[in-house]
């Protein structure tokens, strides 16, 4: 099927323009994606001097090949392209064989055991969030709601004390931030960096001093063996690094998804009905949500070496984008790619909603607990609703897309 659909690509006369940076890929980016696919699979965008890769078969396995698809020099544009590795490195800008130490280190606090240990207060903080919105006709599903529980579990789990969780998101919103045409970071993206780092070293170094039950005291203690000569433990910048992370990682996108769940179950209320009557979907629906509007729609790659896929021969030292929402809405991978539904056996092809291979998503277990609860709350506190879907508006972030607000009203 593709093969005729290649053919016909001549006939267009307008070259597809992919800009991660403009309103139109900010808007959604469906269309762009579907272009892309089947005209531009290896695609090169001269503004910016990057290449993207689009379709599934491409997209996945770049994730897992690290040795060409190199994390070292960062995940997004504005790293990417400065060629140098990043001075102070964290999980996601490191290949193996730190990647490997790292990966042992910091997994020893994400288990499934401690992610279960997790739910009561996962359901707490949701519950809690959830029910300020009680007895308001209106109120905002992401600014009121999915944008504040995750970045306070992740602050919990951290150890964040009470009176610096706000904060902490606040500077986690700047960091991630961007205008449209913005690929650098601007003043204040730097200073919240440079902040929340601070500030996690500080945290890092009380709790060496003083251990509490807490992430941020067990990362101290973790211990992996190691083939060579450096520490077989994590150093305060480090942890301090992979805090600050976490608040973009962690909480960003289920945010993002959460609150994206609104916008698409107002366009499928029989399927949120569905939902209500059979609780033992959520799971699945989680999956669809994450497929048809993954919150993270790409991460860049450091192209070490020269390849040549479909005909294009892309230099090494190129910026490629490996793009995990056009992957996910691949009609070779899937089939009715661009239709929701919670009963889709989501088995057809892997979901790269969390990545592939050895960067894939560390928190998913802890961002599936964290979502199936939203939705089972969201199903007792809004059985029908609908949304001002004239006044949503979109975020205009690097790497995390969706919406930045969306207005819901409680049907009785
Ligand atoms: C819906 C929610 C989430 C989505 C869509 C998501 C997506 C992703 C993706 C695509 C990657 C791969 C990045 C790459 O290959 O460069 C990743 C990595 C990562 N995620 Fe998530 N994530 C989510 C939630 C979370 C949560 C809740 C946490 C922890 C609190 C978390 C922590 C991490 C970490 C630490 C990595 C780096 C893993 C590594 O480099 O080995 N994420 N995530």
């Amino acid at each position: 099927m593709r093969g005729w659909q290649e053919e016909s690509v001549t006939q267009t006369t307008t070259a597809v323009e992919f800009d991660p940076f403009s309103m139109e890929f900010y808007n959604g980016a469906q269309d762009i994606y579907a272009r892309l696919r089947e005209e531009a699979p290896v695609y090169y965008n001269e503004q910016y001097d990057f290449y993207a890769l689009s379709r599934h078969a491409d997209v996945a396995p770049a994730y897992r090949d690290y040795e060409t698809f190199s994390s070292a020099k960062g995940v997004d544009l504005s790293a990417v392209r400065t060629g140098e590795d990043a001075q102070f490195k964290s999980i996601i800008t490191l290949d193996p064989p730190e990647h490997r130490y790292m990966r042992s280190l910091v997994s020893k606090v994400f288990t499934p055991r401690a992610i279960a240990g997790l739910r009561d207060m996962v359901s707490d903080r949701i519950e809690f969030f959830l029910n300020q919105n009680k007895g308001k006709e209106q109120f905002d599903l992401i600014q009121d709601f999915s944008a504040l529980f995750p970045i306070d579990i992740v602050s919990r789990m951290l150890g964040v004390p009470e009176g610096d969780r706000t904060q902490v998101r606040l500077w986690t919103d700047e960091l991630l931030y961007r205008d449209v045409g913005q690929v650098e970071l601007d003043e204040r993206g730097i200073k919240a960096v440079v902040a929340i780092t601070r500030y996690y070293h500080e945290l890092t170094k009380k709790r060496r001093a003083e251990p509490q039950d807490d992430m941020i005291s067990k990362l101290i203690e973790a211990r992996v063996e190691r083939t060579d000569d450096q520490p077989p433990s994590l150093s305060n910048i480090e942890i301090a690094m992979f805090g600050s992370l976490l608040g973009g990682a962690g909480a960003e996108t289920v945010a993002k998804l959460i609150g994206g769940a609104g916008v698409i179950f107002s366009e499928h209320q029989d399927q949120w009905q569905e939902l209500y009557n059979d609780r033992g979907k959520i799971g699945d629906a989680v999956e669809e949500l994450l497929r048809i509007s993954s919150p993270n729609q790409y991460n860049v790659r450091y192209l070490t070496k020269e390849i040549e896929l479909h005909g294009v021969t892309i230099p090494a030292g190129k910026p490629i984008f490996l793009l995990i929402g056009s992957a996910n809405l691949d009609p070779e991978a899937w089939t009715d790619p661009d239709t929701f539904d919670i009963n889709r056996n989501g088995r057809e092809a892997p979901n790269l909603a969390f990545g592939y291979g050895l960067h894939s998503c560390l928190g998913a277990a802890l961002a599936r607990l964290e979502s199936s609860i939203a939705l089972d709350r969201m199903l007792d506190f809004m059985p029908r609703f609908e949304v001002d879907h004239a006044n949503c508006t979109r975020v205009t972030m690097q790497n995390v897309a969706g919406w930045n607000n969306v207005p819901v009203r409680v049907l009785a």
